[in-house]
């Protein structure tokens, strides 16, 4: 069965994009088919984690809802953008194209996805959310299957995490599961992550270091992707994301 994935947290910059890019590419490097909807229109991170300019976007998800274009004008390949040899596929699937507005009738947005997972044949559907609890980001958190949230080990992060999960079960959300990132150094993974897990009686599928060598990982500004994964297979961070790209399919 396909599986759609938000990939959400309650403050801006916990990891989101960094996390989506690299669990997709994970996927993708494992034999999956899988898309990636980048929500952010002021700066599409995803976008620029694959070092995809904006001439390759001529059309969005937006567009397709306004029935301005067939739903697989909408995704771009990124196979080629990274070095190495993906034994699967990767789209990149913008939800509107830069800087402009996102406004549609959110009952064709659950069929707009279903049409894509079809059309584009995937196994996977990720979802790199808008931060919050603002309306932009929750229908796609509602039509999703899993929605797994990144945190920080910040009083923001540790009550707005709070929020999220309530609303997420108001809407319905069978499967919550968590990341907790950015974590300093002189912390113990394994206790954060079942503290985390106590906290919020649901699955931490990973405790994620703060690692320099991700901090660095700028927006590709050449019109290749820059991809932890790729450059770094055997760090702890790399590992770990393997698992969570695992559990997150099984
Ligand atoms: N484990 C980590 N260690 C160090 N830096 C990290 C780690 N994870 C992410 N970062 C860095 O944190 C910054 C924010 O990450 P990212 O853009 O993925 O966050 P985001 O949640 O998508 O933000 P936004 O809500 O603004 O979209 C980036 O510079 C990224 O490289
Ligand atoms: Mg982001």
């Amino acid at each position: 069965m396909p599986k759609i994935i938000s990939i959400h947290s309650f403050r801006p910059g916990t990891g989101k994009s960094q996390l989506t890019a690299n669990i997709a590419t994970i996927l993708a490097a494992a034999g999956q088919r899988v898309a990636i909807i980048d929500s952010d229109v002021s700066s599409p991170s995803i976008q620029a984690i694959f070092g995809v300019a904006d001439s390759a976007i001529t059309h969005s998800l937006n567009d397709f809802l306004w029935g301005k274009c067939g739903i697989e004008a909408t995704a771009v390949e990124l196979n080629s953008s990274i070095r190495h040899a993906l034994k699967g596929q990767l789209y990149l699937v913008p939800f509107a194209t830069r800087n402009s507005t996102i406004d549609y009738d959110i009952l064709l947005l659950s069929d707009s996805f279903e049409l894509l997972i079809n059309t584009l044949g995937l196994d996977v559907l990720l979802i790199d959310t808008q931060p919050g609890v603002q309306f932009a980001a929750l229908p796609s958190i509602a039509f999703s299957d899993i929605q797994l949230l990144v945190l920080q080990l910040r009083e923001q992060d540790l009550q707005g995490t709070g929020v999220v999960i309530d609303i997420s079960e108001q809407l319905g959300i069978d499967e919550m599961v968590l990341v907790v990132n950015q974590i300093p150094e002189h912390y113990n993974l394994r206790e954060v992550q079942q503290k985390i897990e106590q906290i919020y009686q649901r699955p931490v599928l990973a405790a994620l270091p703060y690692a320099e060598l991700l901090a660095e990982y700028q927006p590709a500004t050449d019109a290749n992707a820059h991809i932890f994964v790729v450059d770094h297979p055997d760090h702890p961070i790399s590992l770990l994301l393997t698992n969570v790209a695992a559990t997150l399919t099984a």
